[in-house]
């Protein structure tokens, strides 16, 4: 038991987030909900009939909306999908499942639901990398698990960390990447007496080759940066120290969390955008809010609501400002021109309200009793939102399918 329960990265990088008090640092510094006003779109005009509607899909903003109730059947289960994570499994672990019951309803158009075989058929003799945190990994999970409606996917690389996997869809000879990395740029964790700190060094200006390296004939990465961030970490520029995030040092420079993540998000898109070798479409998520109330990880925080928030939107603040710094970043690098090119999976405002859709203490905790986990999220649940807006944003990418 114990050996399974080690060997699971992802338990491991639970336990790890949890140990790590700063990691919640930053509920506590900003606690307070605030409202984040809704931006006024007019209504696009265009004509009634089929080619207004390609029209209205093409163009519309799939990220500015609300989730309307609706009955409907759950994309998978754990019979259906087979790679559905312990962790993840909200329904075996007794989570009422009527919170599947919602429809995230651009205020503009429809978002399809994911068809997975259109997706398999645009992606055929491709290849996809998803790179990131925990979140990414569990943006792929929801995408596997769709998929397997139609093939379930043969694993054919998994490294001893769990840190790296590779799916193959013979069908369509799509090769489906998964990399680990807590930063994008690079991160070595502080040591004492060989016990890790939790306290990492990061070179802002340089990506981590974890995933620098396997870029070789890569078609689309699905890139994302997030909690690994809200902690103390040291951050280098061109081999020097420039400051820290969560100092506690006075005569260390005290850098934002939110200029952090800039860093290392410009760094990773640059990589890109540089490697000459490249013919990708790179789509970066921006950041995917936790919700913890009455306290964090490792004391009593919890996250046990039945429906999404109401009206008002509940966000911290500095959430709100880090997806901004990723929109910004996107656009430079979009801005720079090239060959590449750079989408956005803007699901930042879907999510925060969706403070009913995260594991909690509904999954197998047994290992960390008590604790609950708001920070990722059930499958199927409102993560698969993610992939209904990937097909939709990659259709738009023409020179892609
Ligand atoms: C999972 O879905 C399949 C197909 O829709 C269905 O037959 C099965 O009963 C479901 N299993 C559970 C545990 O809900
Ligand atoms: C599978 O895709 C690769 C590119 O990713 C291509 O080189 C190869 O020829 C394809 N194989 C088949 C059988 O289509
Ligand atoms: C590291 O180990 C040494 C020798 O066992 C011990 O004297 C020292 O106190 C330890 N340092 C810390 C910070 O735990
Ligand atoms: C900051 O102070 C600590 C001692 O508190 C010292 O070890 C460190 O070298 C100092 N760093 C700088 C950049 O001056
Ligand atoms: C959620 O948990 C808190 C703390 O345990 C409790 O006070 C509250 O009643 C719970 N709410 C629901 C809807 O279960």
């Amino acid at each position: 038991m114990m050996t399974t329960v080690v060997r699971n990265s992802e338990f491991f990088l639970l336990w790890l987030l949890m140990l790590s008090s700063t990691f919640t640092l930053f509920f506590m510094f900003f606690p307070q909900a605030f409202l984040v006003k809704h931006k006024e779109v007019p209504p696009l005009a265009v004509p009634v009939g089929q080619q207004g509607k390609d029209d209205t899909q093409a163009r519309c903003d799939l990220f500015t909306g609300k989730w309307v109730r609706e009955l409907r059947e759950p994309a998978y289960n754990s019979s259906t999908c087979l790679t559905l994570s312990e962790l993840k499994n909200c329904e075996r672990y007794g989570k009422d499942q009527d919170f599947l019951n919602w429809r995230w309803k651009p205020d503009d158009c429809d978002l399809h639901r994911f068809d997975p075989e259109e997706f398999l058929h645009i992606v055929n003799s491709k290849t996809m990398m998803f790179v990131g945190d925990s979140l990414s990994r569990n943006h792929m999970d929801s995408l596997l698990c769709l998929l397997s409606k139609v093939e379930k996917p043969i694993n054919v690389y998994k490294d001893e960390e769990e840190k790296t996997y590779t799916w193959y869809f013979k069908s369509s000879n799509f090769t489906l990447k998964n990399i680990f990395s807590k930063f994008l740029v690079q991160g070595k964790e502080r040591t004492i007496n060989g016990t890790g700190t939790g306290v990492f060094d990061l070179q802002m200006d340089k990506t981590d080759i974890e995933w620098a390296n396997k870029l070789d004939r890569t078609d689309y990465i699905v890139m994302s940066n997030d909690h690994w961030f809200f902690r103390k970490n040291y951050l280098h520029e061109n081999g020097k120290l420039i400051g820290c995030t969560f100092c506690t040092e006075t005569n260390l420079t005290e850098i934002n969390l939110n200029t952090a993540i800039k860093k290392a998000t410009r760094t990773a898109l640059k990589f890109i955008r540089n490697n000459e070798k490249l013919k990708t479409l790179t789509l970066l998520r921006t950041f995917s809010p936790a919700h913890f109330e009455g306290g964090t990880w490792d004391n009593g925080g919890y996250c046990n609501r039945t429906r999404p928030l109401e009206s008002e939107k509940r966000l911290n603040e500095i959430e709100w400002e880090i997806r901004k710094g990723q929109v910004e970043e996107l656009e430079r690098v979009r801005g720079e021109g090239g060959v590449k090119e750079f989408g956005l999976l803007d699901v930042t405002e879907c999510m925060m309200v969706r403070a009913d859709g995260h594991p909690g203490t509904h999954w197998n905790n047994v290992w960390m009793k008590g604790f609950s986990d708001c920070v990722h999220w059930c499958l199927p649940g409102a993560v698969d939102v993610w992939n209904d807006m990937l097909l939709q944003v990659m259709k738009r990418f023409s020179s892609f399918h």
